[in-house]
């Protein structure tokens, strides 16, 4: 399963990065105004800094605004993928976009039906929400599990990349179900590799050696 993380702050990619464990990067609108800086100069230190898939999304909401776009953004580095929301002038945009080479990461779906149009228009990855439907009482990993499942019947090679992750269950339902990447929060990553139970046993291997005599 490969790790991204979700923000588009670089001391956070740095940190992440440190680990050893960071395959890529996504970066949405909300995301970039947190910085405070042109969204574009953003997205230039962002794919920079990473040698793995970094996710650039439209503002446009049109077809030819997309594809625009999307051709402007990836001729920032060639590890750029394109966001395009789930609608349908997107997947018009996503299916040209296909046929010149340029990757996608189909955004804002919400089911697994809009998730098998993104794969029929050629999307290289799809981000189900989950945490946003979470958030609603509806069952986000239920649509993860469906995607897999629907993305496994006919063989599509879109790449299920789970996102609005809130917390470290999401990410352990993620890789049960086998999903493809799992984006994280900077401070969700943070508690992923905590346990209270290692600190403890650390603390008490160190008091416990202390008493081995020298
Ligand atoms: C994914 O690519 C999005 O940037 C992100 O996961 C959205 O998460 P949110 O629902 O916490 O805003």
């Amino acid at each position: 399963m490969k790790l991204f993380i979700d923000t588009a702050d670089i001391k956070e990619i740095r940190r992440a990065k440190e680990l050893g464990i960071l395959d890529g990067v996504t970066t949405n609108p909300t995301l970039v105004s947190r910085i405070g800086r042109p969204y574009r100069e953003v997205l230039v230190e962002v794919a920079k800094e990473v040698d793995g898939p970094v996710s650039a999304e439209v503002i446009s909401t049109d077809y030819d605004g997309m594809v625009k776009e999307a051709r402007e953004l990836a001729k920032i580095r060639d590890n750029i993928n394109i966001k395009i929301p789930l609608i349908e002038e997107g997947l018009r945009a996503v299916r040209t976009l296909s046929s010149e080479k340029i990757k996608t990461n189909v955004t804002l779906c919400f089911n697994s039906i809009q998730a098998l149009m993104a794969a029929k228009a050629g999307a290289t990855f799809i981000s189900p929400f989950i945490g946003r439907l979470d958030d609603i009482a509806s069952e986000g990993m239920e649509v993860v599990e469906e995607i897999a499942t629907i993305y496994a019947n006919y063989g599509f090679n879109t790449e299920i990349i789970v996102a609005s992750i809130r917390n470290p269950l999401h990410i352990k339902h993620a890789a049960l179900i086998g999903a493809d990447i799992a984006t994280i929060p900077f401070d969700v990553f943070q508690k992923i590799i905590k346990h209270p139970l290692t600190d403890i046993g650390i603390a008490r291997f160190i008091e416990d050696y202390k008493k081995i005599p020298k």
